[in-house]
């Protein structure tokens, strides 16, 4: 059954004149709109620092559904609703794309996303898919997500689409995400933590790890130090930047301007946001703006 809309909600299209995010003027350009990101909080950070590497001209709106995290651990339904209410607001900047951040909402949300909209949606799982395939040499794949993730097979089914005979091992890290949030990125807890969680994809014999979360990034030499120099460590940011990258191009959407503007939004504690957001994305996240919801 196709998941109820929220009240009042209503689909949206490209408008044909925004304000452009960077100056407040209405922009008819296409290329000179934002492009909008959103996650279920302040992982997406690595997603967006990937594509300001990548992209440094563009304009970013970030929205960090930070009131209703983690997404998770939420039953789909719940997901879907969240990402169309996230997916709303970013439209209703005027945007030219919307990225979808965050892993869980790329699993279970994308296609009820892209049927509200005529812009281009982009998610995680495809390019982070093709990226560990294409360092997998033995098709044995391990891949790391969040539970509802893990649950809705998406990267499974992406990848086994891509690679048929692929052998693929996926394992649930529910602890990972707090333990990057308090910043435990290299202690005994860390460590112990992350050697627990992939001791069975070890055993599997991979030789190439998927991290299909936002938060994964920041653990990535933890997890290369437990797994060895033989399996090697894709994250689906750096992916999904290039994939992006692509997709602007294709369309003739890229904007030319030389130096490009990053806003943030979120559903609450934008003081977090900022003091935490910082370990994911460095100092320019100066300050984030609270929305109602
Ligand atoms: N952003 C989520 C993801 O990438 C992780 C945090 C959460 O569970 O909300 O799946």
């Amino acid at each position: 059954m196709p998941p109820r809309k929220p009240t009042g909600w209503k689909p949206r299209t490209l408008p044909h004149a925004t304000p452009s995010a960077s100056n407040g003027k209405v922009s008819l350009r296409p290329a000179d709109r934002a492009i909008g990101v959103f996650d279920s909080g302040i992982g997406g950070l690595t997603v967006l620092r990937a594509l300001v590497e990548e992209l440094p001209n563009e304009d970013f709106i970030y929205l960090g559904d930070t009131a209703r995290l983690p997404y998770g651990t939420k039953t789909d339904e719940v997901i879907i609703r969240y990402s169309r209410e996230n997916t709303e607001f970013l439209l209703a900047k005027g945007i030219k794309m919307l990225v979808v951040a965050c892993n869980t909402s790329s699993a279970v949300a994308l296609e009820a996303i892209a049927r509200d909209t005529t812009i281009p949606v982009i998610g995680v799982i495809e390019p982070g898919a093709r990226a560990v395939v294409k360092a997998s040499r033995t098709g044995k794949i391990g891949v790391i997500a969040t539970e509802a993730t893990v649950a809705s097979g998406a990267y499974t089914r992406t990848i086994q689409s891509l690679r048929p005979r692929a052998e693929i091992y996926t394992r649930a890290c529910p602890l990972l995400v707090p333990l990057v949030e308090e910043g435990w990125t290299d202690n005994d807890v860390a460590e112990r933590t992350v050697s627990y969680y992939l001791e069975s994809l070890k055993q599997s014999g991979i030789d190439a790890l998927l991290l299909g979360c936002t938060h994964y990034p920041l653990l990535i030499a933890m997890f290369e130090r437990v797994l060895g120099p033989e399996v090697k460590v894709v994250d689906s940011a750096t992916a999904t930047a290039a994939a992006v990258r692509e997709r602007l191009r294709a369309l003739k959407l890229a904007r030319r301007a030389t130096q490009g503007t990053r806003s943030f939004f979120v559903t609450e504690s934008p003081e977090r946001f900022v003091r935490v957001g910082r370990r994911f994305f460095g100092p320019q996240v100066e300050s984030a703006v609270r929305i109602e919801r």
